[in-house]
């Protein structure tokens, strides 16, 4: 499968799992939304373990590993199934891990600086973080602008919920969207599955109508 195709709903839920045991019940109760793809933030000791346990049980869902910080968190989330990466900053020692590894990994940006160097680096899917403290929509479209010919593509993260959602989808170069808002840290702890399953499916009516 192919970046592409991981990123075909549009949408990426970011979910901290402080338990493995709460994995597939998560991303289960994500497909019942209608969403398959997650990803699994490095920053609980769960994560490997939890990411290896959705891609055994459910093979329908895309998993991807998040807050990639080390190269070692590389080979972590490889071993543990992962099918793609995603970091928060723009780390050469990660992107050069995950290239080894062949993990496609999305570097996070907000600079038209950090844009040109993730490109020189050979990155092509950038993940626009902090989205919304970094200047939203109106900063991603300026970005746009002067790398939008590239076939660079954005995933923009941070602070994005299900009413600012549209609006990023519009933007061309926009080729999915992350955010933590439909499975929240809180909503796992609870094992809330049918609440997540109803945001989940509330951001994917968005997607629809985007789409459409
Ligand atoms: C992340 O933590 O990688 C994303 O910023 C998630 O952002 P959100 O919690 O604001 O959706």
């Amino acid at each position: 499968m192919n970046t592409e195709s991981f990123l075909q709903q549009r949408l990426i839920c970011v979910a901290v799992i402080d338990h493995a045991d709460d994995a597939v019940p998560l991303a289960e109760a994500l497909l019942a939304g209608g969403l398959n793809c997650i990803e699994v933030t490095f920053r609980t000791a769960s994560a490997a373990e939890a990411i290896k346990r959705i891609r055994t049980a459910l093979p329908s869902a895309i998993v991807g590993a998040g807050t990639l910080l080390t190269p070692y968190q590389v080979q972590q989330a490889v071993a543990a199934g992962a099918q793609f990466g995603v970091s928060p900053g723009l780390n050469e020692a990660v992107i050069s891990a995950a290239a080894t590894s062949g993990l496609p990994l999305f570097p996070g940006i907000m600079t038209p600086t950090e844009v040109d160097r993730a490109l020189n680096l050979k990155c092509k899917y950038l993940k626009f973080f902090p989205a919304e403290a970094a200047g939203g929509v109106a900063m991603l479209k300026a970005l746009a602008g002067p790398f939008g010919h590239t076939g660079v593509k954005f995933i923009p993260t941070g602070g994005i919920t299900a009413t600012t959602l549209p609006n990023y989808l519009a933007v061309p170069q926009v080729a999915a969207v992350g955010g933590s808002w439909m499975a929240e840290r809180k909503l796992v702890a609870e094992k809330a599955w049918s609440k997540i399953t109803t945001l989940t499916a509330e951001a994917m009516k968005v997607v629809a109508a985007a789409k459409a």
